[in-house]
């Protein structure tokens, strides 16, 4: 069996830290009972000193929350420590986290403090916190910008002392993988008593590097990794836990190492802790974006119909999400395009195919994403049977709030471009006089209808008009994201409608008016 790596999660601590990410209490408390569900090994509750509602979290976690560690964090004061230990007691497993500044800027400029008064207080605090607590774990805060020769020394004095785990702060993200895998090889190779205690790190990711260093540091072999759902954190946030445990699943193979994590349940974690903490995730972010699963290229859809791990390297389904998902936009090519429909039920001929494909590229270089529900509309107008004795060239609309509504007009028919431009009370009865104009039709438009076919601004809009011609009426049907192209397509098509059921070709009158 592999080594595992522990999976510290500290959402509730330093990914509360992150700018306007507050959370109250019961959302502490609710999202501590669903990392239990996620099956990490510690919760970080929380800093109980800081404020009376971290306290009360820690505490109610600790009371409620079962399976993970509890942990709440301490710096190296007797105040810290003690409250600390208050907020843990009712905890079944519970960690007191202390952490001192050990680089030289801190030193001298945030603490004022020697070498040796630091070592000092460090080995002082953790024996403290040892007297509540079997499991302690001491951080050297900014590690990464340690004299090595002293991060080693304060590591060998506080595991002396009683640190159960060490844990390598990259505080201000600024390592570089290769630097930290070995500053934690270093620590192997330099400190004489470090396999008494577990090799943490804790990665900030202001160079965008924290996934990278974390995983450099497990594979020098530190087997706590501490993180935060999202990434959120500090500044530009600490690794993400969904980066971290699907790196070390899914690369088990150059890893040798695993985590306890119920990765199905990443994904509904990731959701929550954003709609709690109002921190949108961003779309391309790795495991969790909205796009992470999403294909929009024909080349790359193409490839996934064929055999998925073509271009996919985890299932959705392994973190808890649905199947991945092929968006038609302009990219997407004929293969998607036939599947989606052949999926919606739609069984089309080799040339209706290609009609509605060519509908469907005009549509895509309009709109973002094309839905089902436009591509159903696509097929209903492409296969209705209806002969089209006139057929929609061209629509230009000037109108506004100070303009007199116009609306240009352009029909193909028999052979011949038709135009007409009208003014009317509006831009649809403008257009819709054009349209009289050009076929000479004199019927009354007895409905009309508009509905957004699809979500979104750039919504599919379909127009539904009933048209009547004397006894005869007829329904017609057209879409297009501008509404003013699919009101004249819909009474373009009831035009047809009523010339098809009244036998072929327009009525003798109408025939003399169409002519140009
Ligand atoms: O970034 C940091 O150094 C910390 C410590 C408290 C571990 O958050
Ligand atoms: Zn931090």
């Amino acid at each position: 069996m592999s080594d595992k790596v522990i999976i510290f999660d500290t959402t509730l601590r330093d990914g509360e830290q992150c700018p306007g990410a507050s959370l109250g209490v019961k959302e502490k408390v609710e999202i501590a009972r669903q990392l239990a569900r996620l099956k990490v090994d510690v919760i970080e509750g929380g800093f109980p000193i800081a404020s009376p509602g971290d306290f009360e979290a820690v505490q109610l976690i600790a009371e409620q929350v079962r399976g993970p560690v509890i942990a709440a964090l301490a710096r190296s004061t007797e105040q810290d420590i003690l409250r600390a230990a208050q907020a843990l007691k009712p905890a079944k497993r519970k960690r007191i986290h202390v952490f001192l500044a050990t680089s030289p800027i801190h030193m001298q400029y945030k603490l004022r403090k020697a070498e040796e008064e630091i070592l000092r207080q460090a080995v002082w605090a953790v024996g403290l916190a040892r007297k509540h607590a079997d499991d302690i774990e001491f951080s050297p805060e900014d590690a990464s910008r340690t004299e090595p020769r002293f991060l080693h020394q304060v590591v060998e004095a506080v595991i002396k002392a009683g640190a159960t785990t060490v844990n390598i702060a990259d505080t201000v993200g600024i390592a570089i993988p290769e630097q930290f895998g070995q500053l934690i090889a270093g620590l192997k190779m330099h400190v004489p008593n470090i396999a008494r205690a577990v090799i943490s790190v804790h990665c900030h990711n202001d160079l965008g590097l924290s996934t990278s260093n974390s995983l450099a540091a497990v594979k020098s072999g530190a087997r706590q990794v501490e993180c935060t759902i999202n990434g959120l954190g500090e500044r530009a946030g600490n690794a993400s836990l969904e980066e971290i445990v699907m790196a070390i699943k899914t690369r088990a193979d150059f890893f040798h190492v695993h985590t306890d994590v119920e990765t199905t349940q990443i994904y509904k974690t990731s959701k929550l802790v954003s709609a709690l903490t109002g921190m949108v995730v961003q779309p391309n972010k790795a495991i969790v974006g909205d796009n992470a699963f999403a294909h929009e290229s024909g080349i790359h859809q193409d490839g996934i119909l064929k055999l998925r791990e073509t271009y996919e390297i985890m299932k959705a389904e392994e973190i808890g999400w649905q199947a991945s998902r092929l968006v038609l936009g302009k990219h997407s090519g004929r293969h998607a395009f036939s599947e989606r429909l052949k999926k919606l039920g739609f069984a089309l001929k080799k040339e209706e195919l290609e009609r509605a494909f060519t509908q469907f590229k005009t549509l895509a270089d309009k709109k973002k994403e094309v839905f089902d529900e436009d591509l159903i509309a696509i097929v209903e107008e492409e296969t209705t049977t209806i002969p089209e004795a006139f057929r929609l060239e061209y629509v230009h609309t000037t109108s506004g709030s100070e303009t007199v509504p116009t609306v240009t007009i352009r029909l193909a028919h028999a052979g011949k471009t038709l135009e007409q431009t009208s003014t009317g009370d509006g831009p649809v009865d403008a257009c819709y006089k054009a349209i009289d104009r050009i076929t000479g039709l004199k019927g009354e438009l007895s409905d009309y209808g508009l509905r957004a076919v699809t979500s979104g601004k750039d919504a599919l809009g379909e127009v539904t008009v009933k048209y009547r011609v004397k006894e005869l009426e007829v329904t017609g049907r057209g879409t297009s994201t501008d509404i003013i192209e699919a009101s004249a397509k819909a009474y373009v098509n009831a035009v047809n409608r009523v010339i098809y059921r009244r036998g072929a070709k327009p009525a003798k009158e109408e025939r003399a008016a169409i002519t140009p």
